[in-house]
């Protein structure tokens, strides 16, 4: 069966570890959305590789396929193919004509979008064009992958697009779109990268009746549609994206990556969040700094409400907790079960201004005691008591199993039952 692997919070799950560990028993790796606002670090055998835009499966040589749901910046792209290339001999990637490109007016777009907004109202976006590539596409003025192979019409798109976006860069004193720089830019990319373009039906295919593992990028709570808006990504994150975004019509089963507390990069709402010693114990023992914009995380306790909800908006069959040893030192942990004692079926998780105001107490917590060390444990019934009652609460509250426990960074530390 073809899998998907969907981060249930704010991103920064772990799926890039767990897409590296599952992708031994597929065929292709594919990610559906989202940009190189994305990063992971994977650990294997004391090699460190970070990755943004390629799937993980690419370190043990899987044919990975990166599908037109994503937006693709020309030089970030160079530069992460060049640095796989230098660990990973032949990586076998492949592009989708589709893909919509992100171009320097983006990266413009997002900080002028940013730097009008205010105080709270600023989203924090990673700044790497993401929200204004996308709204392109939805607007009908992308660059696509396969538009490199035309300079003719390449041109005259550019042009429309400079008429419509110098106005604007010119008020914030930005550089006006330079057609025959762009131009130069993406001839240079296209000579680098065209042996790796297909069109979608090659890769149907080629790959028809194979095993695929699908890549979520960002998290369910950062859902264009479903997440907090307006502090989401722009794109949607979701399982249901899946067929579009890779063009692959293919059925999938769903497994939800969660961490064992919660973190959130930028603004928004995070009911759980910990504003105390015990959230910079979390970022700091669990290296809460984003891959991408180095930002350190925000921390919580883990929030089962929004964890429900996650599960159910993308049909989770299966779950997956990581960095369960971040925890392991502190004296007590706590579960966030209810919103002011609502469950998750009475809160509208896009309705930021209710999120905020949203004020947790005692009796929406459950505590656990310390479970201790858990170092070198490489089996499930190793695991403290502690640890065991903390993973079976989960399990009951969300009526699910948790068939991975990840407890540490390597490719070894993780617990299949
Ligand atoms: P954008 O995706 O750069 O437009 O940023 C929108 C929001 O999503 C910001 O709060 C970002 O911090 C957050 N975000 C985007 N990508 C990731 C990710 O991969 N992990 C965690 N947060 C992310």
């Amino acid at each position: 069966m073809n899998k998907a692997v969907i981060g249930l919070q704010w991103g920064d799950e772990g799926k890039g570890k767990i897409v590296d560990y599952l992708s031994e028993n597929f065929d292709l790796v594919t990610r559906y959305q989202g940009g190189n606002n994305a990063g992971h670090t994977v650990i294997v055998e004391n090699i460190t590789y970070k990755l943004n835009l390629i799937p993980s499966g690419v370190i043990r040589g899987k044919v990975c396929f990166l599908g037109q749901g994503i937006v693709l910046d020309p030089d970030h792209f160079i530069q992460e193919y060049k640095k796989i290339t230098e660990k990973i001999t032949d990586p076998r990637i492949y592009l989708s004509s589709n893909i919509p490109l992100i171009l320097n007016y983006h990266k413009q777009l997002d900080r002028i979008n940013e730097s009008i907004l205010t105080g709270e109202s600023k989203i924090g976006t990673t700044s790497k064009g993401i929200g204004p590539a996308y709204q392109d596409k939805v607007g009908r003025k992308s660059i696509k992958l396969y538009d490199l192979t035309n300079p003719h019409s390449l041109k005259e798109k550019l042009s429309s697009i400079k008429k419509f976006y110098d106005p604007i860069l010119k008020t914030f004193d930005e550089d006006l779109i330079d057609i025959d720089k762009n131009l130069e830019l993406l001839n240079n990319f296209f000579i680098q990268v065209k042996n790796l373009i297909v069109d979608n039906n090659v890769i149907k295919k080629d790959y028809f009746n194979k095993k695929i593992l699908f890549e979520g990028a960002q998290g369910a709570l950062l859902d264009l549609d479903h997440g907090s808006y307006p502090f989401v990504t722009s794109s949607n994150t979701i399982s249901s994206n899946i067929s579009i975004g890779s063009g692959l019509q293919v059925n999938y089963e769903t497994i939800g990556i969660f961490k064992a507390y919660a973190t959130r990069v930028g603004n928004g709402p995070f009911p759980s969040e910990l504003f105390d010693k015990i959230g910079d114990y979390i970022a700091d023992k669990g290296v809460e700094f984003g891959t991408v914009t180095k930002r350190k995380r925000r921390c919580g306790w883990l929030d089962l409400v929004s964890l429900k909800y996650s599960c159910e908006i993308n049909n989770v069959k299966e779950l997956c907790i990581t960095k369960v040893d971040v925890l392991n030192e502190l004296d007590e942990i706590k579960i966030c079960k209810s919103y002011e004692g609502k469950q998750f079926q009475d809160i509208n998780f896009s309705d930021s201004a209710y999120l905020s105001n949203c004020k947790l107490n005692g009796s929406d917590f459950e505590i656990f005691p310390s479970w201790g060390n858990i170092d070198g444990m490489m089996n499930y019934d190793q695991l403290p008591q502690n640890l065991k009652n903390y993973v079976n609460f989960i399990e009951e509250y969300l009526n699910l199993p948790i068939k991975i426990v990840s407890l540490g960074p390597e490719r070894n530390q993780t617990i299949l039952r």
